[in-house]
């Protein structure tokens, strides 16, 4: 029996004898124990390749999970630890990150915020890149439909964008992202993400 399933099941035994515990308590301890290792403290990874997860969309965060779980995202890293939660336990995971308080972006090069704030509002009309803020929102914070990229890790931001335009990240619907991605050059996508993890 695995860690939190044996809290699981205190956890049930606990509520047949009156106890209140819920799934937020339960999610918290999963993240605890399995995820924290990675995507740090309350979700505020302090890896840059590992992305933070606080404060993210709940409907964002449960879509990655399941699509992760289903083998539609695919990823190294994670796939190991794919056996450790369930479909069950994804919409308490995501409820407890989306509402952990994100720490802000650390920026590396100010040199490319000025370049990056353009892209991420008007895009780049020559090449037909859109601007960002029309979907992720003007601070990057996003909504229940789009997710939040402010205050991101540079380094997990860019590989999410060199993987859409790679297509090795494909579970985008509609390839929205894809075909942002693939019009962009890398100094294009090195300045946006610059910009955003300066975002809070
Ligand atoms: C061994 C390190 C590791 C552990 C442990 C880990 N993750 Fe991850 N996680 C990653 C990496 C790396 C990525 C980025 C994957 C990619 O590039 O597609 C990721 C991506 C994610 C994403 C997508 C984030 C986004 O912005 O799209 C979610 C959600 C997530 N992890 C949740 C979890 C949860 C919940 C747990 C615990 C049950 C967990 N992870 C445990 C390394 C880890
Ligand atoms: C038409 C709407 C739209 C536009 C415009 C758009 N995005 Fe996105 N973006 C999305 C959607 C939808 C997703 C979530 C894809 C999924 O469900 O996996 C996403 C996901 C992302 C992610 C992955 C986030 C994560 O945590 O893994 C990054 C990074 C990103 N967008 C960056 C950008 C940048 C930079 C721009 C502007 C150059 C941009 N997006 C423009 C809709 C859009």
């Amino acid at each position: 029996m695995k860690r939190h399933q044996i809290t699981r099941a205190c956890l049930f035994i606990g509520a047949l004898f009156g106890a209140t515990p819920g799934w937020s308590a339960d999610a918290g301890e999963l993240a605890g124990s399995i995820c924290m290792a990675c995507h740090g403290e309350g979700g505020n990874s302090v890896v840059p390749n590992f992305p933070k997860l606080s404060g993210q969309h709940a409907t964002y965060l449960e879509k990655q999970l399941n699509e992760f779980l289903s083998g539609k995202r695919r990823n190294d890293v994670m796939a190991p630890i794919l056996d450790s939660f369930s479909k069950q336990d994804v919409p308490a995971l995501a409820a407890w990150y989306a509402a952990q308080k994100p720490t802000p972006g650390t920026v590396g090069d100010p040199g490319l915020l000025a370049a990056g704030k353009a892209i991420y509002e008007d895009g780049n009309v020559e090449t037909g890149v859109p601007g960002c803020m029309g979907c992720h929102q003007p601070r990057a914070q996003g909504n229940a439909r789009y997710p939040r990229l402010a205050g991101q890790h540079q380094a997990y931001t860019l590989q999410q964008m060199n993987d859409f335009k790679s297509g090795v990240r494909d579970n985008d619907k509609g390839k929205v992202m894809r075909a942002v991605a693939e019009r962009m050059t890398e100094q294009e996508m090195q300045a946006v993400a610059e910009y955003m993890a300066s975002l809070q």
